[in-house]
């Protein structure tokens, strides 16, 4: 069973999805570890909830990004994980951390990439007025969103759609498809 962890800075609603697939019988994984960068986060508590260890961490408490993420990378060695998955994690990753795990480090993107990478990808898609976005599944590299697709899902924007519906059907979608594609990774 690959060992599994999640990294998030929110809600933590992808998580809880995952989570919840594994629980299922869906999703054939151990979900080992939650990392957050906030500790105010929702998903925190959603990580004690369901009775998973949590590294939450300050990175203003540290001396540089080299320092936390070598502290994370000792924590995901330490718990022997194969495979990453970010999920609303804000944060860049940085040399120490891609080093240790390239290609092993997965994201979920809530836009068609390459278009609307970085913050806000629905408010930007919207505001373009695409008639079609969607989410991305990729491998993480050193840029913004910029790695290697694994997998693309699309949605349509309705004319009548306002912001807060693009965000509801996208998030639907996310949750299903951010699950679905982590079984299909994990049988390969
Ligand atoms: C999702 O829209 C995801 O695509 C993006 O961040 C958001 C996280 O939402 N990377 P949640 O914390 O999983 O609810």
């Amino acid at each position: 069973m690959k060992r599994v962890a999640i990294f998030a800075s929110g809600s933590g609603s992808n998580f809880q999805a995952i989570v919840d697939s594994v629980q299922a019988g869906h999703v054939h994984a151990d979900i080992c570890l939650l990392i957050c960068d906030k500790p105010q986060a929702k998903v925190v508590e959603r990580a004690a909830q369901a009775g998973i260890p949590s590294f939450v961490f300050s990175p203003k408490d540290y001396e540089s990004k080299v320092a936390f993420e070598t502290e994370i990378v000792e924590r995901l060695q330490a718990a022997n994980i194969d495979l990453i998955v970010l999920a609303g994690y804000m944060r860049l990753i940085g040399e120490t951390f891609l080093g240790a795990y390239e290609g092993k480090i997965i994201n979920i993107h809530p836009s068609l990439l390459p278009s609307f990478p970085g913050v806000d990808a629905i408010g930007q898609a919207h505001r373009a007025g695409v008639k079609v976005t969607g989410v991305t599944i990729h491998y993480v590299d050193a840029g913004m969103d910029t790695g290697p697709i694994i997998a693309q899902r699309a949605i349509e924007i309705e004319e009548t759609d306002q912001l807060e519906d693009v965000e509801r059907k996208i998030h639907e979608v996310e949750h299903q498809f951010y699950t679905e594609t982590l079984q299909k990774l994990i049988q390969d």
